[in-house]
């Protein structure tokens, strides 16, 4: 049975905490599925760490619909939210609808995420209202870094601590049915989820949240430009598939690979004929009449 945003509210009730992390593929999405990890998130991460921009900023609506869709075919169990590109629900409540109605009716995401606090409440109730189910980003907003002058800890001063405070609420009372909060100090983020009733994910946001988020390749060793502060290495993947290209290219330069364990075999006698002298492969050729 799949992973419902009822059992996410249910799992903060009952003090279990929530794995969420990033995936954008088909088989990524299986082997988390395989795992266990009850949420999925298709963010616009990928513009970085799968497409290589140096922000967010350009991904598209396109680009979201067509990784989500990979998602939701290697993921039978866990909940698929689809993250909203920047620029996809700014303009308007009723853009915003149009595009989370994407996520869902063609690449049959179960949940989207936006970005924005207070001022998006508008548009998530509106969302919710029409029965699409959001969950908030407070804090550091990636889509916002040319506003917030880089990945910065957010909320440090009291003006801001009450903010991000006041954004959380609002968004739950919205509807939301989770928050995100990243690169919020610890502190703070624990006073938020105890506040809330939703439960809230953090990354770079401490311990004391509901649940955890983060980008999949940050924790895999597989995005050489840059590692944040709050991802902690389990793998590196990075390292293990240049190990293994680098034996792969020596085998083929070498002429080690492939064996006959990697080949084709076939019946010898056809071989042998094929081989005879005089024996000729080709079809006969028709001699068009009148040509010359
Ligand atoms: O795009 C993303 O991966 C995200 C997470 C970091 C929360 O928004």
């Amino acid at each position: 049975m799949r992973v419902t945003i009822s059992h996410l509210r249910e799992m903060k009730q009952r003090g279990e905490r929530i794995a969420m992390l990033t995936a954008y593929d088909y088989s990524t999405a299986m082997f988390l599925d395989e795992v266990g990890i009850p949420v999925i998130l298709v963010g616009d991460s990928l513009g970085m760490v799968v497409l290589g921009y140096d922000t967010t900023l350009p991904v598209t609506m396109d680009v979201m619909v067509h990784h989500t869709k990979a998602v939701v075919r290697g993921a039978k169990r866990a909940l698929v939210i689809a993250d909203m590109p920047f620029m996809s629900y700014q303009a308007s409540p009723e853009e915003a609808m149009r595009n989370a109605a994407r996520f869902l009716q063609e690449a049959g995401a179960q949940a989207v995420k936006l970005e924005g606090g207070e001022h998006m409440a508008p548009t998530v109730k509106r969302l919710v209202e029409v029965g699409i189910p959001v969950q908030g980003h407070i804090g550091l907003t990636p889509q916002s870094i040319h506003q917030l002058g880089g990945h910065k800890v957010q909320g440090r001063s009291p003006a801001a601590a009450a903010k991000l405070l006041r954004d959380a609420l609002a968004l739950e009372q919205a509807g939301v049915f989770s928050i995100v909060l990243e690169g919020v100090p610890a502190p703070l983020a624990r006073l938020v989820t105890q506040r809330a009733s939703v439960p809230t994910i953090g990354i770079g946001a401490g311990l004391h949240c509901d649940g955890q988020v983060q980008v999949i390749h940050d924790i895999l060793g597989l995005y050489p430009d840059f590692t944040p502060k709050h991802a902690k290495l389990y793998a590196r993947i990075g390292q293990v598939i240049k190990e293994a290209v680098q034996s792969y290219m020596e085998e083929v330069q070498e002429g080690r690979f492939p064996t006959a364990k990697e080949s084709y075999a076939m019946d010898e006698t056809i071989l042998a004929e094929l081989e005879a002298p005089g024996a000729d492969p080709l079809p006969k050729r028709r001699v068009a009449v009148g040509s010359d």
